[in-house]
């Protein structure tokens, strides 16, 4: 959905049509790699600054973990194994690792956008632990990880919802919880202009096609994929998880940016981002 922050980098290969049709696991990931290798660079430079070095910001209303608290007291999360997904630059991660967190490994698909997870670190004189994989396949053991979090990665690029969030319960060890943000599904039914305009409902809620981006020989270059509030909610029970939270962050009053699709006007009126917090249940 071009709703999504991602599509505010400019396209980096050439978009000559854009269709509304099934994709699946592995052309979703091949369309998220080439995406994201040719994306980054403009990506960092566009929302860098906003994301912050060492900040973990879950979207783009400006919510931030130390204020939200979603993945834990912080004293419990000082000793947890945390997994980002998703991790881009590894902002959140590098915040993780700030907060006293042990063990924090971040995963992407782009090997360049954890590229410039090495150049903050080595500009910022951090470390934060990162690998090239795919949310769809995590090349990990299971039960590995306290906390799986993710912030608008990888999630919103997966066809089976109930396939991903079950690789990530995997991970996760009994009493562990995921905390991820995609874009909230409402705004799927609306066209993506931060004016006015992106304000008239003209899409189906329940229409579940991806929205693909093709190249002229009909290949996929971008992917993203629409689950309902529902699909969600199912999918995180289908994984053996319980749902404690659904966040639904309101654009605050100081947020001046338009990002993407996403502005001041439509955000104080519709709701851009949906966080999911579920936990895995401990071993009876
Ligand atoms: C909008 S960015 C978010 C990155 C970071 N969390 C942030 O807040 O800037 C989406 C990220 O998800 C990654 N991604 C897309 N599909 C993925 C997948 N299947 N597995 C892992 N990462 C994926 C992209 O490479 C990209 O870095």
């Amino acid at each position: 959905m071009t709703d999504d922050p991602n599509t505010a980098s400019p396209p980096p290969s050439a978009t000559v049509r854009v269709a509304r049709r099934a994709a699946d696991a592995d052309e979703s990931a091949r369309a998220s790699r080439t995406w994201w290798e040719d994306a980054a660079d403009a990506y960092q430079a566009e929302h860098g600054g906003f994301l912050g070095d060492d900040a973990f910001v879950w979207g783009p209303e400006g919510l931030d973990e130390a204020r939200a608290r979603l993945l834990g007291k912080p004293e419990e999360l000082r000793g947890a194994r945390v997994l980002e997904v998703g991790c881009g630059a590894g902002q959140c991660a590098r915040w993780l690792r700030s907060q006293g967190v042990g063990e924090v490994v971040g995963i992407d698909v782009s090997y360049r956008q954890l590229q410039h997870a090495r150049r903050i670190d080595e500009q910022i004189g951090a470390a934060v632990t990162v690998a090239q994989a795919d949310a769809q396949r995590l090349p990990f053991a299971d039960g590995s990880f306290d906390v799986v979090c993710s912030a608008y990665g990888g999630f919103p690029f997966v066809p089976d919802a109930a396939a991903a969030l079950a690789e990530s319960a995997r991970v996760l060890r009994p009493g562990g919880r995921l905390a991820f943000s995609v874009s909230h599904p409402i705004r799927w039914c609306f066209p993506d202009d931060p004016t006015e305009a992106g304000l008239v409902a003209c899409d189906s809620y329940f229409d579940r096609r991806a929205y693909v981006e093709e190249d002229d020989a009909g290949r996929a270059i971008y992917v993203e994929h629409h689950h309902t509030l529902g699909d969600w909610v199912r999918s995180i029970a289908t994984a053996g998880l319980y749902l404690r939270d659904l966040v639904e962050p309101e654009w605050p009053e100081d947020n001046e940016q338009t990002w993407g699709g996403w502005s001041p006007l439509r955000g104080r009126i519709i709701p851009g981002t949906a966080i999911f917090v579920a936990e895995k249940p401990p071993v009876p």
